[in-house]
């Protein structure tokens, strides 16, 4: 099992402001956690509880006050296409087709010109056939993630990094786009870290949920999902699944502070 592990984030600390009259917010204390190659993981939580935060350190685009995290056994020191990272809100071009943006993921590697002949794969892998020469603000919201997450696939990353992909969706854009997800990640073997906070979505798509509570950010539990792979939302043990991972929520949430903290 330990030989799996693709990623790991040990000991994270990170502190946002506490300058002069600024209050200091503790975003992350001790957060660890150990990523299996392959898993599905989603991280959930209350607005504020520090998700974006830690996908961010993951992703190497802020670095930690303290502690570690690494890919394989390299430490992560900035960001790198082989974490490739959905922003919350979807940070297509504007001015760029959704070829275009696509092809984006390549220049920033500077690979376009030995590997556009991919895009057309990846335009298929997420179903945007047809919208090639569209531009974003001619394909609807469901489409646009799916473009930001093509453009990330495309440089073959060993993780995905989703924050909130399917926020601002409707519930059957959002089961679609689960569905293309998990698809995806079953073909390709890629290693995806989701945050959402939707926790039927987390019990539909994960192996395993990260649940966070805030002030400071921390995790209060890691449960496992031992459900089959092929998931119906109406099972008993789906949704014995999510009364469970409520409750839990609502537990950790009322865990008082110890008080030296106050
Ligand atoms: N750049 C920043 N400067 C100061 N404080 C910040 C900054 N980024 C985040 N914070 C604070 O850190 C805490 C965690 O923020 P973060 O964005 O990681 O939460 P989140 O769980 O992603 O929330 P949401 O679900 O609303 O996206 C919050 O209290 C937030 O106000
Ligand atoms: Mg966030």
């Amino acid at each position: 099992m330990k030989n799996d592990v693709i990623l790991t984030v040990k000991n994270i600390y990170r502190t946002y402001g506490g300058n002069d009259e600024e209050k200091e917010v503790e975003a992350l204390r001790n957060v660890n956690l150990e990523v299996r190659k392959g898993e599905f993981i989603s991280i959930i939580g209350a607005s504020g509880c520090g998700k974006t935060t830690l996908l961010r350190l993951i992703a190497g685009l802020d670095k930690p006050a303290s502690g570690t995290v690494s890919l394989g056994d390299t430490p992560i020191t900035g960001p790198d296409p082989k974490r490739g990272y959905v922003f919350q809100q979807g940070g297509l071009f504007s001015w760029l087709t959704v070829e275009q943006n696509i092809a984006a993921g390549l220049k920033a590697r500077g690979v376009y010109g030995k590997e556009k002949d991919k895009i057309p794969h990846f335009i298929e892998l997420t179903g945007l056939q047809g919208f090639e020469k569209a531009y974003p603000h001619q394909i609807s919201g469901g489409m646009a993630q799916r473009v930001a997450i093509a453009r990330s696939l495309i440089n073959d990353p060993e993780i995905l990094l989703l924050d909130e992909p399917m926020g601002a969706l409707d519930s059957f854009t959002r089961a679609d786009l689960q569905d293309k997800l998990l698809e995806i990640q079953r073909n390709s073997g890629i290693t995806m870290i989701l945050v959402t906070h939707d926790v039927d979505e987390a019990v539909y798509l994960s192996d395993r949920i990260v649940i966070m509570t805030p002030r400071p950010g921390k995790i209060a539990e890691i449960l496992d999902v031992n459900l089959s792979k092929k998931r119906n939302r109406a099972s008993e043990n789906f949704i014995e699944y999510r009364n469970r991972i409520l409750d839990r929520f609502h537990l950790a949430s009322l865990e008082p502070e110890p008080e030296y903290y106050i």
